[in-house]
């Protein structure tokens, strides 16, 4: 009997385990993705200014400029090639991504000592 009071504990335990959900994928992909954008567009999409800002962006219009970028549609310094590096359902991560960041989640920083 001792034994079976032991058992029985340890069997759920084991159910609980085997039964927590496991992320099917990496739940940080879409923000990996589009930290790749940081190094120019800013943190979070956010830009200090001389580049577009993606912060809050509308996501089907993002996916058309990408869109535009791969296709020379849209005449480009370095989108054209970037946009080349990601398959659509990465782009696709990434403007929803974008989308759905709340600028107030994301103040500007306060200006440096000169005043930028
Ligand atoms: C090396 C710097 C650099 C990186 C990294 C970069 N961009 Fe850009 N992005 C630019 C520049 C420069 C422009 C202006 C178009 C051009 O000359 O290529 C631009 C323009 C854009 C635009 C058009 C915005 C508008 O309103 O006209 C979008 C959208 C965009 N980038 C998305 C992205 C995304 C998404 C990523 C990451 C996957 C990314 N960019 C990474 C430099 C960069």
């Amino acid at each position: 009997m001792t034994a079976l009071r032991r058992t029985v504990p340890a069997a759920f335990a084991a159910a609980c385990i085997v039964a927590a959900p496991c992320p099917a994928a990496d739940p940080n992909y879409a923000r990996n993705l589009a930290a790749t954008c940081a190094n120019c567009h800013g943190t979070a999409g956010r830009s200090a200014g001389g580049m577009p800002s993606l912060l809050g962006a509308d996501k089907a219009r993002m996916l058309q400029q990408l869109h535009d970028f791969r296709t020379g549609a849209r005449p480009a310094t370095v989108m054209h090639q970037l946009a080349k590096g990601y398959s659509d359902e990465q782009l696709e991560l990434i403007a929803g991504y974008f989308a759905g960041l709340k600028p107030a989640q994301f103040p500007a920083p306060p200006p440096g000592p000169s005043g930028d």
